[in-house]
C-alpha cells in the first residue's frame, strides 16, 4: 500500500511562441515540499522545467499509473500551460506540432482510469483559453468538440480538480505568488490536525478559488471530476525541510495555532513550553496572520491595528525573540514606565534568568541601564518613548545596533501632549533608512477609524482588525433602566436593565451612585463569577465609588492580601484601599504606590482571588491587562479645567476591557446617561460613532518646538533642506501628499524661523549651511516644549549670577507651563466671579520665600496667568522638598490640604515628583550653557533625580543599595532609626531590624545580606 506522487510545473518554453509563466514551478515544488515532508514513505517526483519534456512525463506517468498496485494511491499534478483544444504543454512543446509534442488530456483520463491503484488523485492548474498572465495557450486551432474532456472520470477514488471550466482560463496571484488553485490547494490541506477528508476539503477549494478570482476580478471557476467510495482522508500537510529548503525567502513556514510549531522558526523549546503555559489555546488569529501572512519573523515590518485584548503585544514579543535568536538587539518602546517596569519583569523571568539574554531598560528610573544601552550591552530593551528618544537623539550611533524596534501602543501619537515623541522617533527611524539604518519595525496600535496612510508613510505593511476574541456588546444606560445597545452581532437593540423603580436618588442631587449600586448589584446577583470595572474620571471619585460599593454590597474579602500590602509610610489612599478590599472591592487611581496598584491588577485578574468590582481612573485603559467581564463608564468626559469630552478611541479602549478570555462568553459596556434624550445622544455619538482617524500630532502652532527637535535630530544641514525635516514626519507627508503648496509656503515660513533662532543664538549658519549652537542642541533635546524652553531661559538670566543649587533649579521648573498643568489642590472660596483663596493657601509664597528666597518667589509671580497659578507653584515646591527630604506621606498630606473635599493625596506628590525629574536634567544643561560657571555638578543632578524618585533625603540614599524591593516607607524606618546606609543595616543585629521592618521582611533582606 504505497503512496507514490509525481508534480510537474512548467514555467519555461523551449518554443519561443509560447509565453513563459511565473508561477507553476512554484506550484509544483509547494505541493511536492509539502506532501515529501507529511506523507512518510511517499514515493514523489518533481519535474520542473527542462526536466518536465512530454517524454519525461509520459515515463512518470507509465510509472505512477500503469505500474501501480491495486492499493496504491497515486497523485498526479500539473501546473503550466494548457491549450484551448485541452492539451497539456510542456518544455519541449512545439506549437508547430502540437499534436505530436502535447499531452491530450483525454490521454490523461484514460490513463486515470487505467490505473490499477485504488485511489488516484490529479491537480491540473492551467487553463483552456484567454491570455497571459492566465496559464493559456492559444495558439493552436480551437477544437471543434468542446466536450469536456473529463466527464468519463469513472472508477474507485478518483478525484480530478482542475483549476477552471473547460472553457475558462486559469489565474496566477501577480508578482510571482501561485496559481489560485495551487494556493487554495496548499491552504486547505495544511488547515485542521490530523486527516481531513478529502471531499470536504475540495468543496473548501472550489469555493476559494472562485472566491480568490472574484477578488482580483475575473471569473474562475474549478471544476472537479470524480468519485470517492467511502471516506477518502488525506493527512493534513505540515511544511517541514523540504518546504524551508524550497523556500528559503518563506522560511518555508507556515504554523498552525499549536505554539510548538513555531520550532521551525528555530524557537528553542523552553521557550515554546514557556508560551504554550501561557497560552493553551496557542496563537490567535492575529497573531497567525502575522506569521503567516505578513511574515514577522522573517524580519518583515508590519503595522497592527487591532482591538484592545486582542494578543497584539504578543505579536511584537515574538518578532523580538526572533531577532534576539538572530543575534540582533530588539527594542520595545511603551508608553508608561509602568508597563516597561511590567514587560521588564516578565522579560528577566522568561528570557533572562533561563535563557541567559540580557533585559535592560531605560524608563528614567535611577536603577535604568542607560549604558548598557549605549553600549550595545543587551539582547532587549524595554524604553518608555520619551527615553528613546532622548537616547537615540543624542547617541546617533545607539540605532545602528538594533535590529528590531517594537513601539506598542502607537495610537498614542494622536495624543495632545505626547504625540509629538512618538512621531518624532518613527520619523527619527525612517530618516535612518537613508544612512541604511533599517531595523524592523512593529508599530502597535490600538483600534483607528482610519489609517490614513500611517503605513504609506511607515513603508510598512498592515494588517488591521477588528475582531475582538470576545464579542463585546456597547450601550447606554438611563436613570429609568433602559438600555439602548448594539448586540455583539451588530444589532441595535432596546431592552430593560434594571427594573422600574431601581434607581432611587440618596441625596439632594441625582448622582451615578443611585445607578451604579443597583446595577452592580444586579450583575452581580445573576452572575457572581463576573468582574466589574467602573471608569471614573477623577482619583476621588473612583476611591469613593469603591467605598459605597464595598458598604452596600457586603461582599467577601479577598483571601491573604493584606499581607502582600505595604505596611509603612502610609498615604489615606493607602487605608481607604484596605477598606475597600475588606468589602471585596478595589479601586487603582494614581494615589496608590506602584507596589499597591499591581496588587489591586493581580487580586483583580485572578479568578480565585475574589476582589469583583474596580473602580479605576481612565489609566487603566491602555496596555494594562485587567480584562472585566463588564465595564461600566459613569462619565463621558475628563475632569478639570481643560476637561474635554473622551474621544471615541478613548471610550472604546475602556469599553474594550470588557470581555474576559476563556471567562465570559461576551464583554458588556455601559455607559450611564441621566435622561432618555441623554442616552439618544450618547448611544449615537459614542456607540454609532465612527473612531476618529490616526492623526499626525504636528500643529502649525508648534513648529519651533518641532524644527529645533528635528535639527537635533540631524547636525549640519543646508539651509533649503530644512523643510525636508518636516516634510518627513508624519504630518508633513500628509500636507504634502493633500497640499502641493505645502512646501513651498512651508519654506517661506522657516526661513523666516531660521532667522529668528539665529537672532536668539538657537541656531548659526556658516555658508548656506545651518546648525545648533550649544544652546540649540540642549534646547532640542530636551523635553520641554520651546515656549517653555524661553520661559526657562529668561528665567535663569533673570537670577543673579552664581550658585543655583539643584534645589532651586527644580524649583524655578515650576514656573514652566509643563509644571502649571500639574494638578495641586487649592482652595478657593466665593462664588466664580470673585473667587478667592483661602488664606492657608495664600501664605505658600511666604514659607517658600523663606525656604528659597525671594528672587525665586518673584520667578514664580512672573508670566503667571493668574494669582492662583503663582500660589499653586509656591506650593509644589513645598510640597517637593518635604518629599524629597523625607517627610512622611502623612504629614504631606495632612500639612498641605486646605479642604476635605479636595484632599491633597499621594497622587498629587508623585504627580510633581515625576514631573520635576521629567524636565530637570535638560533644564540643568540649559543651565550649564548660559551659567558657564555656578550651576550644580552632574553628580549633585543625579543624586536629587534619586531624591525625587524615591522621596528619601540625600543621606538616606546608601540604603537603596541593601537591593530588594523595600518601599519608601521601609527606607524611612530604617533611616529615622539611625541607619543610613547598607553597611550599617548590615552590620546591625537581626532582633533590631525585625522590630522596624517586621520578621518577614527581615528574612528577606537576610537573603540579600553580602556574603
Ligand atoms: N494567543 C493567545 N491566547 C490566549 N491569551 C492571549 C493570547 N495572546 C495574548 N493573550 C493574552 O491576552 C491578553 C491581552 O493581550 P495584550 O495585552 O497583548 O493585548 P493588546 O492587543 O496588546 O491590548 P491593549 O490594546 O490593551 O494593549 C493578555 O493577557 C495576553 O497575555
Ligand atoms: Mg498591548
Amino acid at each position: 500500500m504505497a503512496i507514490s506522487a509525481t508534480f510537474i510545473g512548467v514555467n519555461k518554453y523551449s518554443d519561443f511562441d509560447i509565453p513563459d509563466l511565473t508561477g507553476a514551478v512554484r506550484d509544483a515544488t509547494a505541493l511536492w515540499a509539502l506532501f515529501e515532508d507529511s506523507v512518510p514513505g511517499i514515493k514523489a517526483e518533481l519535474a520542473t522545467n527542462q526536466q518536465a519534456t512530454l517524454e519525461n512525463v509520459r515515463r512518470l506517468l507509465d510509472e505512477k499509473l500503469a505500474l501501480a498496485d491495486p492499493d496504491d494511491t497515486v497523485i498526479i499534478s500539473f501546473a503550466g500551460h494548457g491549450s484551448r483544444d485541452h492539451r497539456l504543454l510542456f518544455y519541449n512543446t512545439q506549437t508547430a506540432f502540437l499534436e505530436e509534442t502535447s499531452l491530450p488530456m483525454s490521454e490523461l483520463v484514460e490513463r486515470f482510469n487505467a490505473s490499477p491503484a485504488k485511489t488516484v488523485l490529479c491537480f491540473l492548474d492551467c487553463c483552456f483559453s484567454g491570455e497571459a498572465p492566465a496559464r493559456v495557450f492559444a495558439a493552436s486551432p480551437v477544437a471543434r468538440d468542446h466536450a469536456n474532456p473529463f466527464q468519463q472520470v469513472s472508477g474507485r477514488g478518483r478525484v480530478l480538480i482542475a483549476a477552471a471550466n473547460f472553457n475558462e482560463k486559469a489565474y496566477e496571484f501577480p508578482s510571482g505568488g501561485h496559481g489560485l488553485l495551487t494556493d487554495a490547494l496548499i491552504k486547505v490541506l495544511q488547515e485542521g490536525e490530523g486527516r481531513l477528508d478529502v471531499q470536504t476539503a475540495i468543496a473548501e477549494v472550489m469555493n476559494r478559488v472562485r472566491a480568490a478570482a472574484a477578488g482580483l476580478g475575473y471569473t474562475q471557476t474549478p471544476v472537479h471530476y470524480g468519485l470517492v467510495e467511502g471516506g477518502l482522508t488525506l493527512p493534513v500537510l505540515k511544511p517541514g525541510k523540504h518546504y524551508a529548503a524550497a523556500f528559503p525567502e518563506l522560511g518555508g513556514v507556515s504554523v498552525g495555532a499549536d505554539l510548538s510549531e513555531l520550532a521551525a522558526f528555530g524557537f528553542p523549546s523552553p521557550i515554546l513550553q514557556e508560551w504554550t503555559i501561557r497560552f493553551g489555546g496557542g496563537l490567535n488569529d492575529l497573531q497567525l496572520s502575522a506569521v503567516n501572512e505578513k511574515r514577522i519573523l522573517e524580519g518583515k515590518s508590519l503595522f497592527v491595528v487591532a482591538p484592545t485584548s486582542s494578543g497584539k503585544t504578543f505579536v511584537g514579543e515574538m518578532a523580538a525573540l526572533k531577532a534576539i535568536l538572530k543575534g540582533q538587539k530588539a527594542v520595545f518602546l511603551l508608553p508608561y514606565k509602568a508597563l516597561a517596569n511590567e514587560k521588564y519583569e516578565q522579560f528577566s523571568r522568561l528570557y533572562g534568568d533561563s535563557l541567559g539574554f540580557r533585559v535592560n531598560r531605560c524608563t528614567g528610573d535611577w536603577l535604568d541601564g542607560t549604558g548598557a544601552f549605549l553600549n550595545g550591552k543587551y539582547d532587549i530593551s524595554l524604553l518608555t518613548y520619551e527615553m528613546f528618544l532622548g537616547l537615540a537623539t543624542s547617541t546617533p550611533s545607539a540605532l545602528n545596533q538594533i535590529g528590531l524596534v517594537v513601539v506598542d501602543e502607537a495610537q498614542f501619537i494622536t495624543d495632545p501632549q505626547r504625540g509629538i515623541v512618538v512621531e518624532l522617533l518613527l520619523t527619527l527611524l525612517l530618516t535612518a533608512r537613508e544612512k541604511n539604518i533599517n531595523p524592523q519595525l512593529i508599530i502597535l496600535s490600538a483600534v483607528v477609524g482610519n489609517v490614513n496612510s500611517f503605513d504609506e508613510w511607515l513603508g510598512v505593511a498592515r494588517l488591521v482588525t477588528e475582531k475582538r476574541p470576545v464579542p463585546l456588546i456597547e450601550g447606554v444606560l438611563d436613570r429609568s433602566g433602559t438600555f439602548q445597545f448594539v448586540s455583539a452581532e451588530g444589532a441595535a437593540k432596546t431592552e430593560r436593565l434594571l427594573p422600574f423603580g431601581a434607581v432611587i436618588q440618596r441625596k439632594k442631587t441625582p448622582s451615578s451612585q443611585d445607578v451604579i449600586v443597583p446595577l452592580v448589584k444586579q450583575i452581580l446577583a445573576q452572575n457572581p463569577g463576573e468582574r466589574i470595572i467602573i471608569f471614573r474620571n477623577a482619583r476621588g471619585p473612583a476611591e469613593g465609588c469603591a467605598a459605597y460599593l464595598a458598604d452596600e454590597l457586603g461582599l467577601a474579602p479577598p483571601v491573604e492580601i493584606l499581607e502582600q500590602l505595604p505596611k509603612h509610610d502610609l498615604t489615606s489612599s493607602s487605608l481607604k484601599l484596605r477598606k475597600c478590599l475588606a468589602g471585596g472591592t478595589a479601586f487603582h487611581n494614581t494615589n496608590l504606590f506602584p507596589s499597591e496598584k499591581e496588587t489591586v491588577e493581580k487580586v483583580f485578574r485572578d479568578p480565585n482571588a475574589g476582589v469583583k468590582v474596580l473602580a479605576s481612573t481612565t489609566t487603566l485603559a491602555a496596555g494594562i491587562n485587567t480584562p472585566a467581564s463588564t465595564v461600566i463608564l459613569a462619565e463621558q468626559e475628563f475632569k478639570g479645567d481643560d476637561g474635554r469630552d473622551f474621544t471615541i478611541a478613548e471610550y472604546k479602549n475602556m469599553a474594550g476591557r470588557a470581555g474576559r478570555l476563556g471567562y465570559s462568553e461576551e464583554g458588556k459596556s455601559i455607559i450611564l446617561a441621566d435622561t432618555a434624550y441623554s442616552r439618544e445622544y450618547l448611544f449615537e455619538k459614542y456607540i454609532l460613532g465612527s473612531l476618529e482617524p490616526i492623526r499626525s500630532s504636528f500643529n502649525a502652532g508648534q513648529t519651533e518646538t518641532w524644527i529645533l527637535r528635528l535639527l537635533a535630530q540631524t547636525g549640519r544641514i543646508n539651509r533649503l533642506d530644512v523643510v525636508k525635516l518636516l516634510a518627513n514626519t508624519y504630518g508633513g507627508f500628509l500636507a504634502a501628499k493633500n497640499y502641493p503648496e505645502w512646501r513651498e509656503q512651508t519654506t517661506k515660513k522657516l526661513n523666516v524661523l531660521l532667522d529668528e533662532f539665529i537672532r536668539l543664538e538657537l541656531v548659526e549658519e556658516e555658508m548656506g549651511q545651518v546648525k545648533l549652537t550649544l544652546l540649540g542642541q540642549v534646547c532640542g533635546r530636551s523635553t520641554l516644549a520651546y515656549p517653555s524652553m524661553m520661559r526657562l531661559i529668561n528665567l535663569l538670566k533673570g537670577l543673579s549670577v552664581g550658585n543655583l543649587s539643584v534645589k532651586a533649579l527644580a524649583a524655578v521648573i515650576q514656573a514652566l507651563p509643563e509644571l502649571d498643568r500639574i494638578n495641586i489642590p487649592m482652595f478657593k472660596t466665593g462664588r466664580k466671579e470673585s473667587r478667592k483663596l483661602a488664606a492657608t493657601e495664600t501664605g505658600w509664597a511666604a514659607r517658600a520665600a523663606a525656604e528659597y528666597g525671594q528672587e525665586i518667589v518673584r520667578a514664580f509671580q512672573k508670566n503667571a496667568d493668574n494669582f492662583f497659578a503663582y500660589y499653586a507653584r509656591c506650593k509644589r515646591t513645598l510640597v517637593l522638598d518635604d518629599w524629597a527630604q523625607g517627610a512622611s506621606l502623612e504629614s504631606i498630606e495632612q500639612n498641605y490640604t486646605v479642604n476635605a473635599f479636595n484632599a491633597v493625596g499621594y497622587g498629587h506628590v508623585r504627580g510633581i515628583a515625576d514631573a520635576t525629574r521629567f524636565h530637570l536634567r535638560a533644564a540643568h544643561q540649559i543651565a550649564a550653557v548660559i551659567f558657564i560657571e555656578g550651576t550644580a555638578d552632574e553628580n549633585a543632578i543625579e543624586t536629587y533625580l534619586k531624591q525625587l524618585e524615591e522621596g528619601l533625603p540625600e543621606d538616606a540614599l546608601g540604603l537603596l543599595e541593601i537591593g530588594g524591593n523595600l518601599g519608601r516607607g521601609e527606607y524611612l524606618a530604617l533611616y529615622r532609626a539611625g541607619l543610613k546606609t547598607a553597611d550599617e543595616v548590615w552590620a546591625s543585629p537581626s532582633e533590631k531590624i525585625a522590630e522596624l521592618l517586621g520578621a518577614e521582611r527581615t528574612a528577606e533582606i537576610e537573603n540579600l545580606r553580602p556574603a
